[in-house]
């Protein structure tokens, strides 16, 4: 892939939200703006050795400020850690935002779903909705009060459209409910771990939404699993053999073997990475594909999908 051009910014804030996530706001070093976003866009952060880690752009008024919220994950691969141990006036490199979560506004209805952390993004779709007196209603979800972050700005934006769910108190979400309940011609946008996302898909499909109408962003990195091996790749056109260790990816592989995928969210979601496999047996755990895709076992997102055991030899 070629590398966007980077951009120099400063740390302007850095501030607990709650105990686990900061807010970090990001201003350009000399005061010029910002490239512009659209809600539901990233930026990718340098986090040193080459590698980026991607945070939702949150609302914000300034055009020459970026607004994060960052979760410190408890087994971080270096990407929250790097974030929660900057400080005003750190200088760091990002790339300009892109947007593989896009709203679609001509929708007669937007229904939002975020979990945890995942509200950033979809935090700036309802700011947006609201701004331009769309229909719209968001219901986030988390496991106590404690742990979810910006609720007092959420109320002072959308106010009656916000509601909440908690875990651990009698108002976890019911997700077929809210769907089922909604207007026809609904969007619907979700945002957070890949359970949530999981279950909202599967019961909009149950309720007959259209996939067209279903968009979704995990809000995870990847990160080994317990019990995961090594296993290899066989490309079908060169016939050559790659090792894919613990804790690499098969992109990872390609590339240091020379080659070229293509790919861009890194985490399962965008359906960009996607190869077909000609042989093996596939580890699925994307949230791109459905249920009868995984169990048909002639595609994978190579970005997270592992071997179950064998080798995978795969269409490239
Ligand atoms: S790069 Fe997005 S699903 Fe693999």
């Amino acid at each position: 892939m070629q590398a966007p051009k980077n951009i120099m910014v400063k740390v302007a804030d850095a501030s607990e939200a709650t105990q686990e996530i900061k807010t970090i706001s990001l201003a350009s070093s000399d005061g010029a703006p910002l490239p512009e976003y659209t809600p539901g866009a990233h930026i990718d952060v340098v986090i040193g050795g080459g590698e980026t880690r991607s945070y939702s752009l949150m609302p914000i008024a300034r055009k020459t400020e970026y607004k994060l919220g960052v979760l410190l994950e408890a087994n971080s691969t270096g990407g929250s850690k790097f974030m929660h141990g900057l400080n005003i006036g750190d200088q760091i490199s990002i790339e300009p935002p892109k947007n593989d979560f896009p709203l679609h506004e001509s929708a007669s209805f937007s229904l939002l779903f975020a979990g945890g952390i995942g509200i950033t993004p979809i935090m700036a779709m309802a700011a947006e909705l609201q701004n331009t007196g769309a229909k719209f209603a968001l219901h986030y979800a988390g496991r106590s009060r404690a742990s979810l972050a910006f609720v007092d700005d959420l109320q002072a934006r959308i106010n009656d459209k916000l509601h909440m769910h908690y875990d651990d108190e009698a108002s976890a979400l019911d997700i077929s409910g809210v769907l089922g309940a909604a207007p026809g011609q609904t969007h619907i946008y979700v945002c957070g771990p890949k359970g949530m996302i999981e279950a909202v898909q599967k019961q909009a499909v149950d309720c007959g939404y259209p996939k067209e109408q279903i968009h979704f962003e995990l809000f995870a990195t990847l990160s080994a699993q317990t019990g995961d091996t090594e296993f290899e790749i066989e490309l079908s056109s060169s016939g050559k053999i790659l090792s894919v260790g613990v804790g690499q990816t098969i992109i990872e592989v390609l590339e240091a073997a020379g080659e070229d995928p293509i790919y861009d969210c890194s985490r399962g979601d965008c359906g960009i990475c996607q190869t077909g496999v000609i042989s093996g047996e596939i580890d699925h755990r994307d949230v791109v594909l459905s249920a009868a895709e995984k169990s048909a076992g002639d595609v994978m997102q190579i970005c997270v999908s592992r071997s179950k055991g064998g080798k995978l030899v795969l269409d490239l």
